[in-house]
């Protein structure tokens, strides 16, 4: 990496000291850890900036997947109001979301309305950058997939991937819109998906499916508060199927895996 004031804050930032790091249970891939929730979105910040930097460096561009739920949102806050993310690269990011419950915009459901009042209308993205699933739309995962098709088609060949995707994990173990025992499981081809089912929190979902998510750069999951410790250790004890805990299917086929968890997800209350 050359120098320059991004790389700086990185530096910076990485040694923080947190004297009392939790012990984080034992995942495939890297763990970070920090006792506070704050902490962590830092951290996972910090991350954020160093891979965008890289990627516009190398590839003039970088393609970021970023999921609902409520975890992330202090994050998203954190990139666009604290100074020291001011400089992060979203005019050279085209912004993808991971997954869409199948509302309108409108709808307060609607994960893409989320990422749109917290980063798009801050941002100083181009519009035709910022990617959301139209999830009203019957076809709305096949148009998803041509769009990331056509869109990564500018990239060389073997580059024509995700660079960072941020998921989150819910207390069902199911990760992005993929849902314990879903047909979307299976899904080898496509790269985007419908899942419903008995098993999915209504609305029925549209979905980046295990080729997209695990054929990325750097996969991030991010895991915050006590409701979630249990689960994350039934995750690392490794017993469950990825048909039974849709997050074990996560395995990133030449890229990286690094979870972000604060103290009370790691079971420190
Ligand atoms: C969604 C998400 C979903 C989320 C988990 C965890 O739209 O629901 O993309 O996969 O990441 O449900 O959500 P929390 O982190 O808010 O618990």
């Amino acid at each position: 990496m050359t120098s320059g004031a991004g790389d700086e804050l990185v530096g910076e930032l990485s040694n923080v000291p947190d004297a009392a790091r939790p012990m984080p249970p034992a995942l495939p891939g890297t763990v970070a850890t920090r006792t506070q929730a704050e902490d962590l979105f830092e951290s996972l910040a910090s991350d954020l900036l160093s891979h965008a930097f890289n990627c516009v460096r190398e590839f003039g561009d970088f393609h970021l997947a970023l999921s609902g739920g409520q975890t992330p949102f202090p994050l998203y806050r954190l990139l666009m109001i604290d100074p020291r993310w001011r400089g992060f690269p979203w005019r050279r990011t085209h912004l993808w979301v991971v997954d869409e419950r199948r509302v309108p915009f409108t709808a307060p459901q609607s994960n893409w309305r989320q990422i749109e009042e917290l980063i798009v209308e801050h941002a100083d993205i181009p519009r035709d950058q910022a990617h959301p699933i139209e999830a009203t739309v019957p076809d709305a995962a096949a148009r998803y997939e041509a769009k990331l098709r056509e869109t990564l088609a500018w990239r060389e060949k073997g580059h024509d991937r995700l660079d960072f995707v941020l998921l989150g994990m819910g207390d069902n173990g199911h990760t992005a819109s993929l849902f314990p025992h879903t047909a979307v499981l299976h899904e080898r081809e496509r790269l985007v998906a419908d899942c419903d089912g008995p098993t999915v929190t209504p609305p029925p979902r549209v979905t980046m499916t295990y080729p997209l998510i695990n054929g990325a750069r750097f996969i991030a999951v991010l895991v915050a508060g006590a409701a979630k410790a249990s689960m994350l250790k039934r995750v690392a004890a490794g017993k469950d199927t990825f048909e039974e805990l849709p997050i074990m299917g996560i395995k990133p086929i030449g890229g990286e895996l690094r979870w972000y968890l604060d103290g009370p997800a790691c079971g420190n209350a």
